[in-house]
């Protein structure tokens, strides 16, 4: 019989990483396997077809990684969202809350042009906090936010209903 690929069977789930009671889900083995990281990127852009996406926006730094190859299949800018400190430029700023912390992320205020149709990228989805944070910033820069899409849901942390309750839409490839 043959398998099918499923995102879940590359990723790996460390317990007690970086704090006691966290499980992390360890991305870097799927995005090191050629077919899962193709599969992922090819699966966050399947509910976007034919939409107007202008720009990639994506969270520092996992984001990056996936961010990145789907802006460049969609031949489309990208918008680096740092964590505090890290862009040279003028910035905006935002602050949020994380599983296991607290935490500001930036963004170039010419990163987004006004009316830009904008996909928010990231790896996985937990609170939401610093997804929300990204679309404020892309918000605040006169953007609009077509959807924010991610390889996992953690569903237990709330993230999706929150970022549903601003009207974004949520894609996760897996929970
Ligand atoms: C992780 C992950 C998301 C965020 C999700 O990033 O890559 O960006 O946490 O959590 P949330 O939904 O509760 O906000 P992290 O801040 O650990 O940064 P990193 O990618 O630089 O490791
Ligand atoms: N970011 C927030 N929670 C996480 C988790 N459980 N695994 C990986 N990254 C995370």
């Amino acid at each position: 019989m043959i398998k099918r690929l499923d995102v879940r069977d590359y990723i790996r789930t460390i317990p007690d990483f970086p704090h006691e009671g966290i499980m992390f889900r360890d991305v870097t083995t799927l995005f090191g396997d050629p077919r899962g990281f193709r599969m992922a990127i090819d699966l966050l852009l399947h509910p976007y077809a034919g939409l107007r996406i202008d720009k990639v926006a994506a969270l520092e730094a996992r984001g990056f990684i996936l961010g990145g190859a789907v802006a460049h299949q969609l031949s489309v800018g990208f918008a680096p969202i740092r964590k505090k400190g890290k862009l040279p430029w003028k910035t905006i700023a935002q602050e949020y809350q994380l599983e296991y912390g607290e935490a500001i992320v930036e963004v170039h205020e010419d990163a987004i042009l006004p009316g830009e149709q904008v996909l928010v990228v990231d790896d996985l989805l937990a609170t939401g906090g610093t997804a929300e944070a990204g679309i404020k910033l892309i918000e605040r820069l006169g953007g609009e936010v077509v959807g924010c899409c991610f390889v996992i849901d953690l569903p237990d942390l709330g993230g999706r209903s929150r970022l549903e309750a601003l009207g974004v839409d949520v894609h996760a490839l897996c929970a």
